[in-house]
């Protein structure tokens, strides 16, 4: 989420030293250069309970309206921050549409916007129905730039039985909250982004962003038509990769990626469509992809790794330097990410980790999170002696691949306990990185390392119904034993007949 390339290809002269796209969704030191860190800290705290905002401070605090009290009995307290021209009356006429449409100010805040130059941001915390809110979020689009709501399911939530349980998703079609709360749009580039005053490109950036954010569960990826550059870009970053992949990818990633260039079109002249490669992966592990704005908070992003989805990003880098770009594209996610999702083992152990994530406290999400990044993203396995790298922030980035495979990286053993403290570096290489056995043995890891997560429940998928099932009392639990009853009937059966075949 290749910039890797660069600092380790052979930066350009000049620049500051840019980040790793991998790395860049899960450092808080990211989201801090950024301003996103209280942003993601806010939605972040959203609980079954009630989405009562924090305050911060940040912000300064700007006295439009006391709080109020005696809302109608529907109404509910929300808050969105959006960010405008700091020009005279653009704030005016943003707060006239609250006016229009009913919603109650209970307190705003202002901020210079660190995401785009020249703008500032509003923090807006209001009262109002979900129907009001919603519509407010309509008219407002038309005005400023949505930077991230409160949505109205987390809002008006009824389920208060978890006390300081932060809200999840027990559905997979939930997973269109989580996605859709992107930290930063795709459209809004930093200015040492190389895209940035690049008009075509950004609006391009527009497009991808509309398609991402239209998108719901269930609805078949949109096609996306290329353009020449954008293949062209592509097709770079396709032949260097593949070059190194005979001797740095691991079996596993070497044995999908022709089966890829047969049903996806992985070619170096095409890029694969999203739709194509979710099909193919839910054939062979139950993975699927949808497209993805932009950056999700640690929290949003496991969340659908538990559901077995993978938030994809579908705009390419900017062509200028096709072996460098400072957040995740479908480069990345497409030749780095989708060939071990492929894989079954890695899949249930990329689950594993989503599944310990769900109504985990903020501190065990960012563990898991930097356990997520010493593995899916930079994760190293032994195979026949040899080191191998099985990491889409190492498979996407020509650099660091060799770097991690040479003599002058540090590997460790991976363990979650000690993994989850190892600070995640976004500027250079990692200083250490982490290998395992097999991914049968790092789940079984991270296996052992969710149960020290503290949880009032456990969380089982229900394969059927794609649902999350609480294990919190003995009815619950019994269902699910029920369940494992029947799968254990049938191996038993299995193994009768294998008896009877063989003659024991
Ligand atoms: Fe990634």
């Amino acid at each position: 989420m290749a910039s890797s390339h660069v600092m380790k290809d052979g930066p350009p002269p000049g620049p500051p030293p840019k980040m790793q796209p991998a790395m860049m969704m899960f450092s808080s030191k990211y989201w801090s250069r950024r301003g996103m860190s209280l942003d993601s800290a806010m939605f972040q705290q959203q609980r079954h309970t009630g989405g009562q905002m924090s305050r911060r401070q940040s912000f300064c605090p700007i006295k439009e309206k006391p709080d109020s009290e005696g809302a109608a009995e529907d109404s509910g307290k929300t808050a969105v921050i959006f960010s405008l021209k700091n020009e005279v009356g653009c704030l005016v006429r943003a707060l006239r549409v609250f006016q229009e449409k009913r919603v109650n100010l209970n307190h705003i805040e202002s901020r210079v916007s660190r995401r785009v130059l020249g703008e500032v941001e509003i923090f807006a915390d209001c009262s109002c129905s979900k129907k009001e809110f919603n519509e407010l979020l309509q008219i407002l689009r038309d005005h400023v730039n949505i930077v991230s709501f409160n949505t109205a399911e987390h809002t008006w939530s009824a389920e208060a039985d978890e006390d300081e349980v932060p809200w999840f998703p027990m559905k997979i079609s939930e997973l269109d909250q989580c996605s859709h709360r992107v930290l930063m749009y795709g459209s809004e580039l930093d200015a040492d982004h190389p895209g940035f005053k690049d008009e075509v490109y950004r609006q391009r950036r527009k497009y991808f962003v509309e398609v991402a954010m239209n998108y719901k569960f269930g609805q078949p990826i949109p096609c996306i038509e290329y353009t020449p550059e954008e293949v062209r870009t592509w097709g770079v970053v396709f032949r260097e990769l593949t070059k190194l992949y005979p001797t740095h990818a691991c079996r596993e990633y070497l044995k999908n990626l022709p089966l890829l260039t047969k049903h996806c079109g992985y070619r170096e002249d095409n890029i694969p469509q999203l739709e194509d490669v979710s099909l193919f992966l839910r054939e062979r592990s139950g993975f699927t992809v949808r497209p993805v704005a932009g950056y999700l908070s640690p929290r949003d992003f496991l969340a659908g790794l538990a559901y077995r989805v993978f938030n994809c990003t579908q705009y390419v880098r900017h062509s200028t330097d096709p072996l460098y770009t400072p957040e995740p594209d479908t480069c990345h996610e497409l030749l780095g990410h989708v060939p071990l999702l492929a894989d079954p083992k890695f899949a249930q152990f990329s689950q594993e980790i989503g599944l310990a994530s769900l109504g985990a406290s903020d501190d065990d999400v960012q563990k898991l999170a930097t356990c997520y990044f010493f593995t899916i993203e930079f994760g190293l396995c032994k195979q026949d002696g040899q080191l191998r790298a099985y990491g889409a922030g190492l498979l996407s980035s020509i650099g660091e691949l060799r770097h991690a495979l040479s003599d002058q990286a540090c590997v460790k053993m991976f363990d979650p306990r000690l993994t989850c403290n190892q600070e995640c570096l976004i500027t250079t290489f990692q200083e250490v990185y982490f290998v395992s056995d097999s991914f049968e043995e790092a789940k079984e890891k991270m296996r052992e390392f969710a149960k020290t997560i503290k949880r009032p429940f456990s969380v089982y998928y229900n394969p059927y119904t794609q649902s999350i099932d609480l294990l919190k009392d003995t009815r619950s639990i019994e269902n699910v034993v029920q369940d494992l009853r029947s799968d254990l009937t049938t191996v038993c059966d299995a193994l009768g007949k294998m008896n009877t075949y063989m003659g024991i």
